[in-house]
């Protein structure tokens, strides 16, 4: 007897499951991120790039922490021309890319996002919410600037468009909203939550910016919280994201309202075959619950 169904669509595009890989996470050449859909992810998310190369902060750049993982790269990128490459052979390998984008304007994010979709993407997620690079960090707790910048990208290519949100506001709800108000197709919740370390016996911040993001198990009660109020506020499907290392976690999530999950520290502990582990326990559960396809789970908590 056939399994569920684990097919999404968001935006128009159908995955062939909802656990996929998280922005950020592993880089951004083809062959790491080639790897990562053969393991099962159902779409792979690119590092954020920009229009130009940049450097990103002095090291370190990203320290464990008791409860996950503490990082401030400063948004380093080989520039959308470099990239292009890099999409176009996933894409001609068949595989679903998302290419993260960032910038200060709106112009910049539209054509880096033409860019993304010339060379094949399927759909670019949009940072606005990386917590310490001062501008993009800036735009995502701001409504009218997310919904100007979201706007611009959608007046400028045909590919769906998510918005990545930050947990740093004090209402994500009204944030999402403004994302919708300016056409996005579907919004990732959420990116780090700032935070920082500092080691006793030197007396200094550890990170080479002093903050950062933390990511991992911490954070997954703050997802699933955003997650769901994001849900009761908009009819864009959501994206759940936020220390997701096990099939109970995507569980936990899509009942709050996500229609997929994205997996991004885990895969540092737990190496690539959490998606497949992930999926084989999402199928279970469902069999299980009776339900005969993923989507039906969504929201129902
Ligand atoms: O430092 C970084 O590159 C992090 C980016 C992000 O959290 O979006």
């Amino acid at each position: 007897m056939a399994g569920p169904d684990l097919k999404v669509r968001i935006g128009g595009v159908e995955f062939r499951n909802p656990v996929m890989q998280a922005a950020g996470i592993l880089g951004t050449t083809a062959g790491v991120m080639r790897r990562v859909y053969e393991a099962g992810a159902g779409a792979v998310f690119t590092k954020s790039v920009g229009l130009e190369e940049r450097f990103g902060y002095p090291n370190p750049t990203v320290v464990e922490v008791e409860c996950g993982l503490l990082n401030a790269m400063g948004l380093p990128s080989p520039g959308i021309s470099e990239l292009r490459e890099e999409v176009s052979k996933l894409r001609g390998w068949g595989i679903p890319v998302v290419v993260s984008v960032f910038g200060s304007r709106p112009e910049e994010y539209a054509k880096v996002s033409s860019m993304a979709e010339e060379a094949g993407a399927v759909a670019v997620e949009l940072n606005f919410s990386c917590p310490h690079v001062g501008e993009v960090s800036l735009i995502g707790q701001r409504g009218d600037l997310v919904e100007e910048f979201t706007r611009a990208v959608k007046d400028a290519v045909d590919i769906p468009v998510f918005v990545k949100l930050t947990p740093n506001v004090s209402d994500i709800a009204s944030i999402a909203l403004r994302a919708e108000r300016g056409g996005a197709d579907a919004v990732t919740a959420i990116n780090t939550v700032r935070a920082m370390a500092i080691d006793i016996w030197t007396m200094r911040p550890i990170l080479g910016n002093r903050l950062g993001g933390l990511s991992g198990p911490a954070i997954k009660p703050i997802a699933v919280r955003c997650v769901y109020e994001i849900y009761e506020a908009v009819d864009i499907p959501v994206i759940g994201c936020g220390g997701v290392k096990s099939w109970m976690d995507a569980v936990e999530l899509m009942l709050a309202g996500a229609s997929a999950v994205q997996v991004g520290t885990a895969i540092m502990y737990r190496g690539l075959g959490i998606f497949e582990e992930i999926l084989e326990g999402l199928s279970t559960y469902l069999g299980r619950m009776g339900f005969r396809s993923v989507s039906e789970i969504v929201g129902l908590a």
